[in-house]
C-alpha cells in the first residue's frame, strides 16, 4: 500500500460556475484509513460525474445533504476491495460500485456497496452508465412517469448526454417517433446516424425554433434541461402528455431563484401533467431495468459512448463539462487500472 493516498475536497462553495477555486487536492497518509468491523477499503478504480454534483455543493436543503467544506466530493463510482473488517462478507478483490467519492481509496461501509460481476460482453463502467444512474433514470423517468407508448412522439433535451442518450433509444424500442435536442451540429449527427433518433435538433442553431415547432406536437417531453426549452415545449403538447422533469441543467449554475416557466397554461387545457422524480425511488425494481438494458448492450441493440478523463487531478476541470456541453455521452474519471476487471 502506498504512504499517502490523494484526496479532493470541497474547498469553496462557487456562486455561480465552478472555479479553480471550488475544489483543493490534498495528500493525506495511508494510516489515517482504518478500516472497521462492517467496513471495506476500496481503491477507486472510476468515478462518474454527474450534474447533480453541482446542487450537492449548495447549501441548501435537498434529497441528499451538501457537501461539507473540507469534505471529499462526493462521487458515485467504481472500485477494488482491498482490506475488509472481520464481519465482512465480501471478498478482497471484488469489483464494487457505491458513493466512493473523489478520493484514490475510500473507507465505506460494506452493506453501502454492490458488488458487481461484469458478465460477459459487458464494461465495468457500463455501471456507471447505462446499468447505472443514467440508464436507470432514463429508463423509470420514461416508462413510469413519462408512461410512453408506441406510436407517440417523444421530445428529449440534453440527448447527447448519458441519460438523454439512453432515453431517445428507449423511446425507440418503445415504438415512439423521437426528437433529440442538444447543442450542436456533432451531437446531432451523433443521435442521428448511431442512435438512429428520427431527427436531431440543434438549440444553438438559428433555425430551432422552426425547426422545432416543424416536429409538430408532442406526447412526451423528457426533460433534462429545464429554462426556455421547457417553456417552448409547454406550448407545444398533446391532449394528455407528459412532461417528465428528470432535470434542469440550464439553472444549476444560476446564481440567485431560475427564471420561471411562462407556458404552463396549456397544462389545463390539453389535461397533461409535469412530474418530477428521483431515480433512487425506484431502487427495488433496478434488476428489472438492468437485465433489460444489459441484454441490449450484449446484442448491440442499446449504443453507449463514454466521455473518458483520466486522472483523479483532472475531476475538477472535467466537471464543467457537463455545464458547457463539452461531452458527449457518459462522463467518467479514471482513477486507477482496475486490478480485477479488463476492458
Ligand atoms: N431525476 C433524477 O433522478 C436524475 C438522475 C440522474 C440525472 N438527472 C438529470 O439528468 C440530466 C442529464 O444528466 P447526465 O448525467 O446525462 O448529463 P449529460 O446529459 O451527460 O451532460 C449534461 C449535458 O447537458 C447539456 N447542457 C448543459 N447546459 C445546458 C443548457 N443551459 N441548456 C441545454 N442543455 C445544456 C450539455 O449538452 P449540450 O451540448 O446538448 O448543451 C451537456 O453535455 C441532468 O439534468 C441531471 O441532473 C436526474
Amino acid at each position: 500500500m502506498p504512504s499517502h493516498y490523494t484526496r479532493i475536497v470541497l474547498n469553496d462553495r462557487p456562486e455561480g460556475d465552478i472555479n479553480a477555486s471550488t475544489f483543493r487536492s490534498e495528500k493525506v497518509p495511508f494510516t489515517e484509513l482504518q478500516v472497521g468491523d462492517d467496513q471495506v477499503l476500496v481503491q477507486v478504480t472510476w468515478l462518474s460525474l454527474d450534474p447533480a454534483m453541482r446542487g450537492w455543493l449548495r447549501d441548501v436543503r435537498s434529497y441528499v445533504p451538501p457537501v461539507q467544506i473540507g469534505e471529499t466530493m462526493r462521487a458515485g463510482g467504481l472500485g477494488i476491495v482491498v482490506r475488509k473488517g472481520k464481519n465482512v462478507k465480501l471478498n478482497i478483490g471484488q469489483l464494487v460500485s457505491g458513493t466512493l467519492g473523489w478520493t484514490e481509496y475510500a473507507i465505506v461501509n460494506a452493506k453501502d456497496v454492490e458488488s458487481i460481476t461484469v458478465p460477459q460482453g459487458l464494461l465495468d463502467i457500463d455501471y456507471l452508465n447505462n446499468l447505472g444512474m443514467a440508464g436507470l433514470t432514463a429508463y423509470f423517468g420514461l416508462k413510469d412517469v413519462g408512461q410512453i407508448k408506441a406510436g407517440e412522439t417523444l421530445v428529449v433535451s440534453g440527448a447527447a448526454g448519458a441519460v438523454g442518450s439512453m432515453a431517445c433509444q428507449l423511446g425507440l424500442r418503445a415504438g415512439a417517433k423521437v426528437y433529440g435536442i442538444a447543442g450542436s451540429q456533432d451531437k446531432c449527427e451523433w443521435l442521428e446516424k448511431e442512435i438512429g433518433v428520427t431527427k436531431a435538433l440543434n438549440y444553438k442553431s438559428s433555425s430551432f425554433q422552426k425547426d422545432f415547432r416543424d416536429i409538430g406536437y408532442l406526447d412526451v417531453y423528457f426533460d433534462n434541461v429545464g429554462g426556455d426549452i421547457l417553456d417552448m415545449c409547454l406550448i407545444r403538447l398533446n391532449r394528455n402528455a407528459r412532461i417528465v422533469l428528470c432535470g434542469a441543467i440550464s439553472a444549476y449554475n444560476s446564481v440567485g431563484r431560475p427564471k420561471g416557466i411562462q407556458n404552463y397554461q396549456t397544462l389545463i387545457s390539453q389535461r397533461a401533467r409535469i412530474e418530477g422524480f428521483i431515480v433512487f425511488d425506484y431502487a427495488k425494481r433496478y434488476p428489472e431495468a438492468i437485465a433489460e438494458m444489459s441484454q441490449g448492450l450484449r446484442d448491440g441493440s442499446i449504443k453507449r459512448k463514454f466521455h473518458i478523463v483520466e486522472g483523479l487531478e483532472n475531476a475538477p476541470s472535467a466537471l464543467p463539462l457537463l455545464f458547457n456541453g463539452g461531452n458527449t455521452g457518459k462522463l467518467v474519471v479514471k482513477v486507477a487500472e482496475p486490478l480485477k476487471t479488463k476492458l
